[in-house]
């Protein structure tokens, strides 16, 4: 079996002295869309924080691309293509989004490409493109964020609830743009509470509860045993299941 892109191997993690991740084996294999599916508080974001080198594991490690996931090193990891776009859009809502789209180059041709690249893809930042990010609406700055997040050409994005308050067919639309990333190959791992939309574009899926992952499958899998009260309980659909 190949090496996946991401491996998770016996990670505990803990806020202060409270753990709240308890003992996580994961492997994310390079070019698959993995949807992690849990209620509020289920451990998903520790997760995608371990995973980016913004939080270290107390026992067990975390793998990206081969090499072991360290603390403080992210601008590193950025450089090797991992790319977390955070819960709450990751943009700077007091610069326009050309300026936003501008941070994530050195200047010069860099910004004419980086800009050319975002508004061939989402021809509405173009429209936008002297606006405030934050003046624009949810589903525009997630628009943005996933933009900002190209720019690095990632090989790895993580993206924490990409569907956080905005409505069913803004969600569908940004969700089409996840798919049409994975198709250049890109490694997408969707973080969310609610599972309609992300299973759809997932092949694979993950459901965590209490800081454990309780179910692990193909996407068909896992939405064929999710309860639809589950998520929103944090409870297990079954009998305790945990995956290792
Ligand atoms: N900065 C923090 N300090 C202390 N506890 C935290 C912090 N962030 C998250 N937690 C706790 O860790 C657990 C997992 O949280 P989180 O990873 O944010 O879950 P999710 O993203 O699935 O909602 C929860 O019990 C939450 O209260
Ligand atoms: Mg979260």
């Amino acid at each position: 079996m190949p090496e996946p892109l991401l491996e998770f191997r016996g990670v505990r993690a803990a806020y202060e002295e409270v753990e709240v991740i308890h003992g996580i084996d994961a492997r994310f294999e390079e070019g698959v869309v993995t949807a992690v599916l849990g209620a509020n508080g289920a451990g998903k974001s520790t997760l995608l924080a371990l995973a980016a080198g913004i939080m270290a594991p107390s026992e067990g490690n975390v793998r990206f691309a081969g090499e072991e996931v360290r603390v403080g090193s992210t601008s590193s990891l950025a450089r090797r293509g991992l790319c977390l776009i955070p819960e709450g859009r990751g943009v700077f809502p007091n610069l326009t989004v050309r300026e936003n789209l501008w941070v994530m180059t050195h200047g010069g041709s860099g910004r004419r490409h980086v800009e050319r690249c975002a508004f061939e893809r989402f021809p509405l930042l173009e429209e936008r493109r002297d606006q405030p990010a934050g003046t624009m609406s949810g589903g525009e700055q997630q628009m943005l964020a996933l933009a900002r997040a190209m720019a690095t050409r990632p090989r790895l994005l993580l993206l924490d609830e990409l569907s956080m308050g905005l409505a069913p067919l803004v969600v569908d639309e940004l969700y089409k743009h996840v798919v049409h990333l994975a198709s250049e190959g890109i490694t997408v791992v969707v973080v969310e509470q609610f599972a309609r939309t992300a299973l759809t574009v997932a092949s694979s899926a993950m459901v965590m509860a209490n800081g454990r992952i309780v179910q692990t499958g193909t996407a068909k899998d896992v939405e064929s045993v999710l309860h639809s009260a589950y998520l929103g309980t944090g409870q297990p659909p079954q009998a305790d299941s945990p995956a290792h």
